[in-house]
């Protein structure tokens, strides 16, 4: 088991990572030691695969709540549903809750323990690629309005993260894939090494081997461990995870969340960024190529048929209205470095949307 550090200003705890581990949660989390209660908070179908595994680890009693996710129930009537479930069960403020899930199931329950009785502690136990590379490490917590995505939540830091890379083995082929873009971007934006590993290691990663996705994993909970401590509140280093997801963000959004999940998104955003950061000339050819092989590598996206540059442009336009202020980019300088905050005229993001597509096909044709 890899025990892995975060010193958030809000508060430090460790990510346990292991085979198996997710069958020692219920000792892990009674060792912390100060809760009088402990719910298990997850998803129905979450549950059947790993509910009873995680359950029977724990000594005492740990009675479970389960919610829908869909991202259409990430909402604040989840949440309340959730809230009035732990106060008819007489939950109080010495409450524990353990969120077993992807993000959907993270993002709620951590909401909910940062405002059941004004906070309760928090225990993650990320079940998808994306949830334990990401989601679960930060303290990020919050749900969708009508009006937007993840509009309403909080900072909110869990007193510990324990994430098995077996539980993937049940995830389906296309959300386990769509993590290993969210792993690429680590690669991207910090870590060449990590890049390099995930070159190497592709098919053991696409295989899920056990072994090879748990390192992808812990190298990086690393990263963003370290992003963490240094920027908890996204004042500025934090932006470097959003690579990708300005071009990402806006194709979710002209899809209507329907067509791409969050990752296979934020693959596409990345490979723009890529065109965008050498049409600036400020990333090498050779290195570009490799991040869009290795991309391409990881399987197919869904196509961008039907989505103009022109509707992209306009969303991308109206999010940065919305942050009145123009878009800082984050441009790949080259494998493992990043420059945050740049300026791109929007004729060259233009230009580099009408690329996408067939970059995508040579990279393809060329692994
Ligand atoms: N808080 C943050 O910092 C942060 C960061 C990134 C994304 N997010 C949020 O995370 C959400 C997406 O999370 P996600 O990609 O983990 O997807 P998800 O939570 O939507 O889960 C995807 C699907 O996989 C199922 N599932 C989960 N674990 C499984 C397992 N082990 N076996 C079989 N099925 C399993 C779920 O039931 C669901 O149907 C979005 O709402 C996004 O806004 C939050
Ligand atoms: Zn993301």
């Amino acid at each position: 088991m890899q025990r892995i550090p975060v010193r958030a200003p809000s508060g430090n705890y460790l990510v346990c990572c292991g085979r198996g581990i997710c069958a020692r949660v219920g000792p892990l989390v009674e060792g912390l030691g100060d809760a009088d209660r402990i719910f298990l908070l997850s998803s129905p179908r979450v549950w059947a695969r790993w509910g009873q595994t995680v359950a029977k680890s724990f000594r005492g009693a740990a009675p479970e709540i389960l919610f829908d996710d869909r991202e259409s129930s990430k909402n604040l009537g989840t949440v309340e549903r959730i809230c009035r479930a732990l106060a008819k069960a007489g939950a109080d403020r010495r409450t524990l809750l353990v969120a077993i899930g992807g993000g959907v199931v993270g993002d709620v329950a951590g909401f909910v323990a940062a405002s059941y009785q004004r906070g309760v502690g928090l225990v993650h136990v990320p079940t998808t690629l994306l949830a334990q590379i990401d989601s679960a490490i930060g303290g990020k917590t919050g749900v969708n309005l009508p009006e937007g995505k993840n509009l309403v939540g909080a900072f909110y830091q869990p007193q510990l993260v324990v994430s098995d890379p077996e539980t993937l083995r049940t995830l389906s082929a296309r959300q386990y894939r769509a993590g290993l873009y969210e792993a690429i971007k680590y690669g991207v934006l910090g870590d060449a090494g990590l890049f390099r590993f995930v070159e190497h290691r592709m098919p053991e990663l696409l295989r899920r081997d056990s072994t090879a996705v748990g390192r992808v994993v812990a190298r990086c909970v690393r990263i963003k461990a370290e992003i963490v401590r240094r920027d908890e509140r996204e004042r500025g280093l934090r932006e470097s995870l959003n690579l990708g997801h300005t071009i990402g963000h806006a194709l979710e959004a002209a899809t209507n969340y329907r067509r791409f999940l969050h990752g296979e998104a934020v693959g596409w955003g990345m490979l723009g960024a890529t065109l965008i950061s050498v049409g600036l000339g400020r990333l090498d050819e050779r290195e570009a190529g490799r991040i869009a092989r290795l991309i391409a590598r990881v399987g197919p996206l869904p196509p961008l048929r039907g989505i103009s540059p022109g509707r992209l442009l306009r969303i991308m336009r109206r999010d940065k209205k919305s942050r009145a202020s123009r878009i800082g980019w984050v441009m790949p300088r080259g494998i493992g470095r990043v420059e945050l905050q740049v300026a791109v005229p929007e004729a060259l993001v233009a230009k580099a949307l009408r690329e996408l597509p067939r970059l995508y096909e040579q990279a393809r044709e060329r692994p």
